[in-house]
This record gives C-alpha cells, structure tokens and sequence, in this order.
C-alpha cells in the first residue's frame, strides 16, 4: 500500500479536525469520577462532538454501537461504553475520533479514577511516556521501525509489555488507512518517512503479557492474562525537521496530566 502525502489545504482540515477531537477529550478528562457509567461519558462525547458541528466516527464504523471507545482496566481497546460504573482505583482509557468537513482527527488518553494502585499508575506513566518518546523520534528520513523500536525499548525495560494485534494507521479523509505503524520494531527498519504523512501512534501497554483475547461482542479486546492495559494516542504530520502533534492539547487533562500541571504552574 503506498502512503500518501497530504497537501497543506489537506492537513489544515485533518488538524481543525484533531483539535475538536483533543477539546472533546479534555472535557471528558473534567467529567470524570467515580459514579458515572461509560455510557455516562459516550452521551457527552456524542453531544459535545454535534455541538462543534463534527460527527463521531466510531458510530456504526463496521457496526461499531457507540460514538466514542471505553476501555477499563484490563480491556486492551475497543471497549463499548454501557453502564459500567467506574469505581475509585479503575483506569479508563477513553478514544475520541471526530471527522469534520470529511477529515478525521483520532485521540485517546488513560484516566484515573479516584485514587489508583501504583501498579496503575505505572502502566499508565510508561504508556504516556512510550508515546512521547515515539513523537521524539518522527522526522523526514526517520524510519516507521524508529517507532516501534523506541516504544519497545522504554516500555520493556520498565518491566511491561507491547500489544501487537493492533497498530497505528494513517488517516485523512478515512479513518483507517496506510501506513500500518507498529508499536515494536527495529531501528532502521521500514517505510522511510515523509513530510506530508499522517498518522497515529497509539501504543497499547500492559502490565503482564503482550496476548490479547477480543470478547463475545466482537469488539472489546482484554490482556489474555487479565494485567492492567494503558493506551494514549495522538494524530501526527511528518515534517522536515521532526513532526507536529495535530491533536495536541490546549491543556493538561484532568485525571490524567495533573503532574502536567503543577509543573507548568511552578514553571
Ligand atoms: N479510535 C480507534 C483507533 O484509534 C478505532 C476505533 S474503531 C471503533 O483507531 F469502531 F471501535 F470505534
Ligand atoms: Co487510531
Ligand atoms: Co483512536
């Protein structure tokens, strides 16, 4: 599959797209709390995304039910928001996907629930950092195995592990397209990268084995071993000097980036 190269009219509406996904997910971060459902947090997603004018992708995307994916603890992604009622100690991975004017724009991020374990809290800080790490990496010239290579490598050797069974995916005016971008890899390997390309990273990182199981419903994906799962994505265009995050946040997330936070308060 060849990769394409977005022209600037093209990124420009993948980008207005992303920020309304990354503002959505922002305010989902706010709403968060013990005592809400998943449900609770598709209704916002699916309303706050009409509101901007924007559609939910995930609604109906190859019969998808819900507008928005939730995915506790041990569930990998793909989670279908219902009435679950989140707990203190859970973690939620909640993934955004906006398409405005026919551009997608796909985000996702970890929360915690109250006060979580600090196995928790681990397996979420390693995701969040694996994924700065694969941005650092991202210029014209690099190669998509730097990618994986740099995922792999961070995330290992703090004693977790790597989800192969889905990967990052080009995307523009469809949600999925090519180029695959895997998670794990070998430095120096793979498609060479071009200004002009879009893509995700949205590394999915667990606490036990790398195995994942998908349920009865065909869609929610859950560590074979039952460990906690963290996962964070963003949307990113390739350019000559390194990349920008298209879904970039205006502000730290609630629940999530607090640490975030302090430390831009205390400069
Ligand atoms: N947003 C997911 C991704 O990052 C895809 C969700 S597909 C759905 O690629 F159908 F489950 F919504
Ligand atoms: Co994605
Ligand atoms: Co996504």
């Amino acid at each position: 599959m060849t990769v394409s190269i977005k022209t600037v009219r093209e990124v420009a509406g993948i980008r207005a797209a992303s920020q309304m996904a990354a503002e959505t997910l922002i305010l989902v971060g706010d709403m968060l709390r013990p005592g809400i459902t998943t449900e609770d947090i598709n209704t916002f997603v699916h309303e706050d995304t009409l509101k901007r004018g924007g559609i939910p992708a995930p609604l109906n995307y190859h019969g998808f039910p819900k507008s928005v994916c939730t995915s506790v603890n041990e569930v990998v992604c793909h989670g279908i928001p219902g009435p679950r009622v989140l707990q203190n100690g859970d973690i939620i991975n909640v993934d955004v996907t906006t398409i405005f004017e026919g551009f997608f724009g796909d985000t996702s991020a970890t929360f915690f629930v109250g006060e979580v374990s600090d196995e928790a809290r681990h397996v979420t800080e390693v995701c969040r950092k694996s994924l700065d790490l694969a941005i650092q990496e991202v210029r014209e010239g690099a190669k998509l195995g730097d990618i994986g290579a740099a995922i792999q490598g961070y995330a290992q050797g703090q004693n977790c592990s790597v989800v192969r069974a889905f990967v990052g995916h080009g995307t523009g005016r469809t949600f999925h397209e090519a180029p695959q971008v895997s998670h794990v890899g070998k430095r120096g390997t793979g498609l060479r990268l071009k200004a002009g390309m879009v893509f995700t990273i949205e590394p999915m990182i667990n606490l036990g084995g790398y195995e994942v199981e998908v349920l009865a419903d065909k869609w929610t994906a859950v560590t074979l071993d039952g460990s906690l799962s963290a996962q964070f994505e963003h949307t990113i265009v390739v350019t000559k000097t390194g990349c920008e995050v298209l879904t970039k946040r205006s502000r730290p997330l609630k629940n999530s980036e607090e640490h975030l936070a302090a430390a831009l308060i205390s400069g």
